[in-house]
This record gives structure tokens, C-alpha cells and sequence, in this order.
């Protein structure tokens, strides 16, 4: 198939580790936020709790770095046509799900890091501690800590409707969409 069929090759290997990215760092992030570290201790143990803690801050700033590359990629690549053309209303409704997308996908670790800092607590990537940026505000946090959760299930909202738009373009329509983002074909 013609390469202008697919978005060019790093770009989709971006949005499948993001992609990746994206359900660990909700599953951990909804575990955590919901249970809190003590319950979440009882239920997993101490050492893999930390190891949980470590690791959503860890794919969360990975995932700062990775939408900053899949920006570039975005616009500095020509996208490719769709054929045959969208219909119109399902063009504006994958739009505006992939621009929010985006815009979440930004915000989140962000906040994530700015929750975390304010908080007095590390902002870990691997076994680096980052700088915090801003100083401790336990008040501020707890704002920010709300805003993540709430964006975290905004975000959940949005990946479910753009895997069902791709479901239903790969098993009901069977048109090129899927194609668009495929690794293999
Ligand atoms: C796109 C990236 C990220 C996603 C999708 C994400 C998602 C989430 C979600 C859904 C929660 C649960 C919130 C709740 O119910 O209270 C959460 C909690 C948390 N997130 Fe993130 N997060 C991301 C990035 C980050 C980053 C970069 C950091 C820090 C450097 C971070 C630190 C935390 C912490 C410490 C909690 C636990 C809060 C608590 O115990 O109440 N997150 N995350
Ligand atoms: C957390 C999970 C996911 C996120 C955050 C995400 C995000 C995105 C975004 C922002 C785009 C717009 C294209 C661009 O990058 O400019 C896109 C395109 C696409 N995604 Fe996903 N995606 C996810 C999971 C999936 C899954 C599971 C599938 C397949 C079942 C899928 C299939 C597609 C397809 C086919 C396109 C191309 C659509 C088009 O350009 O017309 N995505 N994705």
C-alpha cells in the first residue's frame, strides 16, 4: 500500500506505545487514587505499592515526552486523506476526540507532576527524582490532585469512544481507518 495511505511510521508506533501507556497509567492511577496508599498496601504489599506509585509517575512523564514527539510528528507530516471521505459528521466527531485527546494527554502529567510537587512528595522518573518546580502548597495539591481524577475519567470517556469509532470503522464499515494506524499493513 502507498505510504500517504498511513500516518508515516514513527507516528504510529508513537500512538500504539502511548496508546499502551495510556491503560497502565489509568489502571495504576485509578487503583491508587481509589484505595489510597494504606489500602492499597494491604491489598498489594508495601514494596509493590511503591513500585506502583513509582511507576504511573514514571509512564506518566514518558508520556509528557511522547505526545511532545507526537506533536512534532503531527504537524510536521503530511496526513494522510481519508478514502473514501468521512462523512462530515463523523469527521468533526474524530476531531474534536483527537484534539481533546491531545489536549488531555498534555494536561495530565502536567498536573500529575504539579500535584505531586506541591504536595511535598517526589516526582520520580526511573530512579531520578525530577525537580518539583513549585513548592509545597498541601492545599494547592489537593486542588490539583482533584483535577487529575477528574480528567482521568474524562480521558477514560474519550478512549472509549474513539476505540469504539475504530471498532466500528474495522468490523462494521471495513473501510481503510484502521489501516491509517496499523504497524503491519
Ligand atoms: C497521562 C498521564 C497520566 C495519567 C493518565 C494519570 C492518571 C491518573 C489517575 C486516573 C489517577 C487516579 C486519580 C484519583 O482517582 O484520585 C492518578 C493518580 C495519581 N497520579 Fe497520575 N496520571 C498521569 C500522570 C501522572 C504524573 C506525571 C504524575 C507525577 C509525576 C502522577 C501522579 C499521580 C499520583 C501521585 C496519583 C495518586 C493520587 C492519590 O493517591 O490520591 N500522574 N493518575
Ligand atoms: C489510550 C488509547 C488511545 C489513545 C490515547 C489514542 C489516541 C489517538 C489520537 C489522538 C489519534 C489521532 C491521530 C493522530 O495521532 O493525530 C488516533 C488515531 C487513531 N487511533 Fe487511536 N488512540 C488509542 C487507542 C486506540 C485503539 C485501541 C485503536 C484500535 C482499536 C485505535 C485506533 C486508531 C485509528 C485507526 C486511528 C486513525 C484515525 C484517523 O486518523 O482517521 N486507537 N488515536
Amino acid at each position: 500500500m502507498h505510504e500517504l495511505d498511513h500516518y508515516i511510521y514513527p507516528h504510529r508506533v508513537l500512538h500504539w506505545l502511548v496508546a499502551a501507556a495510556v491503560l497502565v497509567s489509568l489502571a495504576t492511577g485509578l487503583t491508587l487514587g481509589t484505595l489510597g496508599f494504606e489500602r492499597t498496601a494491604n491489598a498489594f504489599g508495601t514494596a509493590f505499592t511503591n513500585v506502583m506509585y513509582t511507576g504511573h509517575k514514571t509512564l506518566g512523564v514518558t508520556i509528557l515526552l511522547l505526545m511532545t514527539l507526537r506533536i512534532i510528528t503531527r504537524v510536521a507530516f503530511v496526513v494522510p486523506d481519508h478514502d473514501p471521505p468521512l462523512h462530515p459528521f463523523q469527521r468533526v466527531v474524530s476531531k474534536s476526540v483527537h484534539h481533546l485527546l491531545y489536549i488531555a494527554l498534555v494536561l495530565m502529567p502536567l498536573i500529575g507532576w504539579a500535584a505531586t510537587a506541591t504536595g511535598g512528595y517526589p516526582v520520580e522518573f526511573f530512579s531520578w527524582h525530577l525537580p518539583g518546580l513549585l513548592s509545597e502548597n498541601p492545599e494547592l495539591s489537593r486542588t490539583l490532585f482533584g483535577w487529575h481524577a477528574w480528567l482521568g475519567w474524562a480521558i477514560l470517556v474519550l478512549v472509549t469512544l474513539h476505540v469504539l469509532g475504530a471498532l466500528f470503522h474495522w468490523r462494521i464499515k471495513r473501510d481503510s481507518v484502521i489501516k491509517r494506524m496499523s504497524l503491519f499493513d
